[in-house]
């Protein structure tokens, strides 16, 4: 796979085509002098894509690595409802429409609800959050995300006593996803991935709802999705819709494909390799290369390494 570097540009000063597109289709229909007022008040205005977040909280999180450009973090991606190739989310989902978007979240939770992607983006101060990402297929980005600890939402419907576990569930439409088939994509659809409760309420797994100060762009997991800076990034599922607390280890998209391949846990782990390829080191986008050693948890171990003490991290990879 060939890779195009591109000169690094600052996040103010690209547009991605969507922005227009999603703007052009947001601002239809609305005189021109209520346009301010308008767009001020529109529901979803802040979760459109594109959108500028102000007022991002730098977070301690943060590493002080190099981010990579938006333009690399946006052309080579994997969602594969919108194709299995790097570069055709970025093609194929820039008419997705999330708007009205919800989340419900339910299972064993004292106050179950459905929340709007606007009570989500308001629920708590946005932070920036400088994250490695790696991907199992041993290439990395950094990218700046932006959002907040997934344990301030889930505290909102107070898990109950049987939650051991949160499944996630991403949307699903084949109106709106066509490639979105099994037989195109090789993996079970909706999309699903879970985590044990204790890691979903670590203060570093983030609900993410933008990247570089603006709202995530439709090939990033638009409206709102995970990212989990410890594990493979496949456990970092896109564009979510449900989210349930349940007691038994749930179903995940990559383990029920290839369960060989893919566990549950699925922690950045430079001595397991891949059944097919090595994790020691990983190729630093816009890099050819294997030009970076691989760390554990990603280098995210002094936080997140007494989550697994005592495991044997060779067998629950
Ligand atoms: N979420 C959904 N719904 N569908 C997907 O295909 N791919 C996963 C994850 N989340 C995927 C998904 C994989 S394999 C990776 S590596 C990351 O998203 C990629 O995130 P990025 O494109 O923002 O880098």
């Amino acid at each position: 796979m060939l890779i195009k570097k591109t000169a690094d540009l600052r996040y103010s000063e690209v547009t991605p085509k969507s922005i227009y597109l999603n703007r052009r289709k947001f601002l239809a229909g609305v005189p021109a002098a209520f346009l301010g007022a308008r767009e001020l008040l529109a529901p979803s205005a802040r979760a459109q894509a594109g959108a500028k977040l102000p007022d991002l909280v730098k977070s301690p999180f943060s590493t002080t690595e190099k981010a990579n450009s938006y333009n690399d973090v946006t052309h080579y991606n994997n969602f594969y409802e919108f194709g299995t190739g790097k570069q055709q989310p970025a093609q194929n989902a820039t008419n997705f429409k999330t708007s009205p978007w919800t989340v419900s979240i339910e299972g064993d939770v004292a106050k179950p609800r459905k929340f709007s992607i606007d009570e989500i983006m308001k629920l708590a101060p946005l932070e920036e959050r400088i994250y490695r990402h790696r991907c199992v297929e041993a290439w990395s980005i950094v990218v700046p995300w932006a959002g907040y600890s997934l344990s301030v939402l889930l505290k909102q419907v107070e898990p109950g006593p049987k939650a051991r576990y949160v499944a996630f569930e991403s949307y699903w439409d084949l109106r709106q996803m066509p490639l979105a088939r099994p037989e195109l994509t090789g993996i079970a659809l909706p999309y699903v991935e879970g985590l044990r409760l204790d890691e979903a309420m670590h203060p570093l797994a983030l609900l993410c709802v933008g990247m570089y100060g603006e709202a995530l762009p439709p090939q990033d997991g638009a409206p709102v999705r995970l990212v989990v800076p410890w594990k493979y990034g496949f456990k970092s599922i896109k564009s979510i819709v449900k989210i349930k607390l349940v007691a038994s280890q749930p179903p995940t998209t990559w383990n029920l494909a290839n369960a060989h391949e893919y566990g549950f846990y699925s922690n950045v782990n430079p001595q397991v390799d891949h059944p097919r390829w090595s994790q020691a080191t990983e190729r630093r986008l816009p890099s050819l290369f294997q030009n970076h050693p691989t760390q554990m948890f990603n280098g995210y171990a002094s936080e997140v390494a007494s989550l697994y003490a005592g495991m044997d991290l060779k067998k629950n990879y």
